[in-house]
């Protein structure tokens, strides 16, 4: 189930690293910037030029992506089952207008869709909160942080 704290962080922070294994049992973790929910129970990401965790999904669909909310520190791993979705198909032409409205242009150079049946979803956050930092705390640093980077 994807809960609305997972909703926010995927909405805002839709950079997903997707962890999947290869045919020789090597675990591979590769970013995605294209996610979106679709509901309670499925995400999805546009394959633009994925090769790797595509030939990995079609060999051992189990993956695991985990999303972070860089300012609160916070996030959520999210395991499941993935299924690649060519361009060709019925699923892929009534999903795809929602990468349309997200990402405009971009969404021409998705040939897949790669779909995942949610099976479990866990947050996951910095350990400065086991101390007690609040989230305004971490929010302030990290602005502060990224604001030096970046003035
Ligand atoms: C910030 C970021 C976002 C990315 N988003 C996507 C994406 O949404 N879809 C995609 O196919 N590739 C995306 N890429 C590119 C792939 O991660 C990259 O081509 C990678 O080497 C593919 O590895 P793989 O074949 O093992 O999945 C992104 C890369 C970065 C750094």
């Amino acid at each position: 189930m994807i809960g609305a704290e997972a909703r926010r962080i995927i909405k805002e922070f839709p950079l997903g690293v997707v962890a999947s294994v290869s045919a020789q049992g090597v675990p591979m973790a590769s970013p995605k910037g294209t996610f979106l929910v679709l509901d309670d129970t499925t995400l999805a990401f546009g394959d633009i030029r994925s090769p790797g965790t595509r030939a990995n999904l079609e060999f051992n669909a189990a993956c695991e992506v985990v999303f972070v909310d860089v300012f609160r520190r916070k996030g959520v791993r999210v395991q499941g089952h993935g299924e690649v979705v060519a361009a060709d198909t019925e699923r892929y032409q009534s999903l795809i207008g929602n990468w349309r409205d997200v990402w405009g242009d971009l969404a021409a150079r998705i040939h897949a869709l790669v779909i995942i049946d949610v099976a479990g979803v866990r947050p996951v956050s910095t350990p400065p909160y086991d101390d007690g930092a609040s989230e305004e705390e971490m929010i302030a640093l990290y602005k502060s942080k990224y604001a030096e980077l970046y003035p």
